[in-house]
């Protein structure tokens, strides 16, 4: 029997928009509960997921949503307590899903005790817990490494005179890795939440968890545009970030991982493929798997995309899982990136590569990126450099459940503005839609689910490499053999594969019926088709 991971869908909910239970416009953990079914509920009305990944759910002042945690062993108050979290886990598991919890190795807050106590004297016991530094001559921070978020990475600290080190907002100070104390603390964080039945985390911001022991400067970037790019980008960060240590420390969180037959580890970096491999290798025992998280890079071309997953898959070992991402938390939606049309072909694409596809919530329905008018804002990365357009927001609203007042997400108004289109672009509306973007999904994550070709079969691309609009692969196994054909292009192409007779399973427009028969040595397509055929 195949471990999970082999052959799941993953689907990433941001707790705070998927369902309020409790009247305060935030969802939280009873209101994921009381959708689960939706998720999955072991028929095909539902949609068919695997696993779920939990965005962070941890006690937080929630400056940065929940990344910037307070107490690594409970639930915020907002999203509920522990005994629903551990229902939530029971529930998922009784339904066939697995839980990945977010595990934000980087930082905590500054309102978390361990930080509390280190800032108090520079003799406390917990200082070198964090990231210390003495000011350089003239009182300037200790080196040039900036903040993701916009600044230095250094905030001093009046009362010890020193300054800390924040990768991120200085709300989140960064957790010294080089202390053993650290490591161990940690460790049992990971175990609190195993032993609680959690399968697996995404590790949060892992590059950023080594940096350079002697502090060098980064150098600066030279294709950096000075007002046009965001600041972060004016330095190669080639100190502050991305030591070799990554390596080290991903295979002891796989060690610990392995403590559950079949957990998983996925970390999150945002890099090329030359860079990817080398953290595939991190991990002995094939537990970890680094986020891919370029298609959502790539210009939407066909060549583009056949050339990166043809080297993806080819720089991978046969133990190595590939993953797919479309959208996340930090990123413009999907839809609002390529438009319906051609989202719904790379929601094709997604769920019929090789390994792990990751699902965004709402993308599911098409849902697109929402303008928050600026008094709404809440994401602090919009405001301290917002001209850059970095704010996280409009890909951050309420799941869209129905066309009622506030979308079926809560009974009052939401803590982020509902998408204008709420009313046709909802659940319940598409549930009802034979051809809508919903019922999509739920058909190709069912056949995906049941088909061995596509969970455990190899990938073949087709047609020549000159090719542009269309992208096409084979997936094989001896039980089956499926092809892919996608019109990246906006307008009719034809094409012609090497297969005399093959059948429809489905196509982006659910509009050919299943079963008929078609010539992939003459095939058309419309603009931004997609079919999903047997060979015969
Ligand atoms: C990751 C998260 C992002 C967060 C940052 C700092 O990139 O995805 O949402 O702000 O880390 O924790």
């Amino acid at each position: 029997m195949q471990p999970w991971h082999r052959n799941a869908v993953v689907y990433q909910i941001y707790p705070r928009s998927f369902k309020d239970t409790n009247g305060d416009g935030i969802g939280d953990l009873a209101g994921i509960i009381k959708q689960l079914d939706y998720l999955n509920d072991g028929t095909e009305t539902s949609l068919g997921i695997g696993a779920l990944w939990l965005s962070p759910i941890y006690r937080s002042p929630m400056v940065d949503g929940g990344y910037d945690v307070l107490d690594h062993s409970a639930i915020d108050p907002r999203f509920g307590d522990l005994a629903t979290f551990d229902q939530l886990v029971t529930e998922a598991h009784r339904r066939g899903i697995k839980v990945i919890m977010d595990f934000v190795a980087n930082h905590t807050s500054h309102e978390h005790p361990w930080f509390l106590e280190a800032r108090s004297s520079r003799d406390s016991p917990k200082r070198d817990w964090y990231i210390w530094r003495d000011p350089k001559s003239a009182g300037l921070p200790p080196n040039n490494w900036l903040s993701v978020f916009g600044g230095p990475a250094w905030t001093f600290d009046a009362k010890t005179r020193q300054y800390y080190l924040h990768s991120f907002f200085p709300e989140q100070p960064d957790l010294n890795w080089r202390n053993p104390e650290v490591e161990a603390r940690m460790r049992e964080v990971m175990r609190f939440w195993l032993d609680r039945g959690v399968d697996g985390f995404r590790v949060d911001a892992v590059l950023f968890v080594a940096k350079d022991s002697r502090f060098r400067d980064d150098p600066p970037n030279p294709s950096y545009r000075a007002g046009k790019d965001d600041p972060f980008l004016s330095l190669r960060h080639m100190y502050s970030l991305g030591g070799k240590e990554v390596t080290s420390l991903l295979e002891k969180w796989c060690e610990i991982v392995a403590a559950k037959d079949d957990g998983l580890l996925v970390s999150e970096v945002d890099l090329p493929l030359s860079e990817l491999r080398s953290l595939y290798c991190a991990c002995a025992n094939h537990r970890h798997l680094p986020f891919n998280f370029n298609l959502m890079r790539l210009p939407w071309s066909a060549s583009w995309y056949r050339t990166f997953i043809d080297h993806y898959e080819a720089s991978l070992s046969p133990e190595d899982l590939p993953n797919y991402v479309l959208g996340n938390h930090d990123r413009p939606r999907v839809a609002t990136r390529l438009g319906q049309s051609a989202a719904r072909l790379s929601a094709m694409l997604l769920l019929t590569l090789r390994g792990l596809p990751f699902i965004y919530y709402g993308d599911e329905l098409g849902m697109e990126d929402v303008m928050v008018p600026p008094d709404e804002v809440k994401d602090p990365w919009e405001f301290r450099i917002g001209r850059f357009g970095t704010g996280r927001d409009p890909a951050r609203t309420p799941m869209q459940w129905d066309g009622s007042r506030w979308a079926g997400f809560s009974q009052v108004k939401p803590w982020l503005p509902l998408e204008v289109e709420y009313q046709k672009r909802n659940v319940a509306a598409e549930s009802r839609d034979p051809h809508s973007f919903l019922t999509l999904y739920r058909t190709l994550i069912h056949v995906r689910n049941s088909s061995p070709a596509l969970t455990i079969g190899t990938y073949r691309s087709l047609l020549p490499r000159s090719e542009r609009n269309v992208l096409a692969f084979a997936r094989e196994c001896p039980a089956e053999k499926l092809l892919v054909v996608l019109n990246f292009s906006s307008h009719e192409e034809m094409v012609s594969l090497g297969y005399p007779k093959a059948s429809v399973i489905c196509t982006t427009g659910l509009d050919i019926p299943r079963g008929e028969v078609v010539d992939p040595r003459k095939l058309t397509l419309r603009p931004s088709e997609g079919y999903l055929l047997r060979i015969e």
